[in-house]
């Protein structure tokens, strides 16, 4: 079963099982077939790179449905199933003047694996709206919920990264809401430079729809659409840094973006770091560095995950050696 379509990086791979699931019911018992250590989850398959076929059988995680689940005074919360493509989702909520998911419009991906890498764009992070997710534990099939402060959010981080790594399938997740029918006092998240740009490029007010927008704008203008060219957004983590190697940098570099992560440290974008090297556009076969944006990897067709692996090494060889910093992947290289 070939798995091309079902990773936006395009890369050829193969399934020996492929196993469609469109409910919690129908999960439990494709679960029960097998030991934990012998499935593959996928979701939307937008953060991984596949570097060669799946001897485990995969489990397409589909399950569909948006519900209201709480309401008191401004506050709602819903509750999307895992399967909930993320920015149809965020969409819906635009539609219905829910705020609050605006800022994260156009990640790719299903709101199932959202929690995973705790998704994040323009100043806002899922944690900044997360309630709750239900999970199944892959081993004893029990249901469980887990709240905010269970899932250890960070900089894409998250529990489900580390000691929950492989342990459950995310079924569903609620986010909490501002319904802006019932309030006007909602405080809009335009910190982040490039949105303010943008709306005022756009010259109207600042509305969710706006925000929305803007972002749509934004994203489209430097990330590539997987469905035209393959890639799975940022390729890797910005690194963070301590305060007195950014000086160091900031001597020879003073044009060098920062963002502030506590006291001590500061995290700079590795999409800088690469270009700086020169390895804006850089191609090495199919594998390549986006033209408008460094920090995504793209396959211009029929890149493997190896040369991409590669083409990754090198990128961090060349950094490491320009600037002292290592950078790390933020998608979930898979290998078996
Ligand atoms: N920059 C360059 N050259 C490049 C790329 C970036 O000089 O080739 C500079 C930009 O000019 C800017 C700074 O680096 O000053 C940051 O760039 P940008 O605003 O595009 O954001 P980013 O740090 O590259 C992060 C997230 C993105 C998210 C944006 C906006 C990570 C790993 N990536 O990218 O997330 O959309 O901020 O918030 O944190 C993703 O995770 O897949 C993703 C796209």
């Amino acid at each position: 079963f070939s798995l091309k379509e079902f990773n936006t990086f395009g890369i050829s791979a193969f399934a020996k099982v492929y196993s469609p699931t469109n409910s919690i019911e129908q999960l439990k018992e494709t679960l029960s077939y097998y030991r934990r250590e012998t499935i593959f989850l996928l979701g939307g398959g937008s953060n991984m790179l596949i570097t060669q076929d799946i001897e485990t059988a995969v489990i397409h995680v589909l399950i569909k449905g948006i519900k209201e689940v709480y309401r008191e005074n401004t506050t709602v919360r819903l509750q999307a199933m895992a399967g909930e493509n993320w920015h149809e989702f965020v969409m819906y909520c635009i539609s219905k003047q829910y705020a609050g998911v605006e800022n994260l419009a156009l990640i790719p991906g299903n709101i199932g694996t959202s929690p995973i890498q705790n998704i994040g764009a323009y100043g806002v992070e899922l944690k900044d709206v997360f309630y709750s997710c239900t999970v199944l534990d892959l081993k004893t099939q029990e249901e469980k919920t887990l709240f905010l402060d269970d899932c250890k959010f960070g900089y894409r981080d998250s529990i489900f990264k580390n000691e929950a790594k492989g342990k459950y399938v995310i079924t569903s997740v609620t986010l909490e809401l501002t319904d802006l029918n019932l309030t006007d006092k909602y405080q809009v998240k335009t910190s982040y430079g490039a949105i303010q740009e943008e709306l005022n490029k756009l010259n109207k007010g600042e509305s969710i729809d706006q925000i929305a927008q803007a972002v749509i704008n934004i994203r489209s203008s430097k990330l590539p659409d997987p469905k035209l060219l393959g890639n799975s957004g940022s390729f890797f983590k910005n690194p963070i840094i301590n305060k007195a190697a950014y000086h160091k940098l900031l001597e020879l570099n003073d044009d060098i973006p920062s963002y502030p992560v506590n006291d001590d440290q500061v995290k700079v974008p590795a999409g800088w770091l690469i270009d700086k090297c020169g390895l804006k556009g850089y191609r090495d076969g199919d594998a390549a560095v986006h033209d408008k944006q460094a920090l995504v990897l793209v396959n211009h067709g029929n890149a493997t995950g190896s040369d991409i692996i590669n083409l990754a090494r090198f990128i961090q060889n060349q950094v490491y050696s320009k600037f002292g910093i290592k950078i790390h992947p933020e998608v979930n290289l898979i290998k078996q």
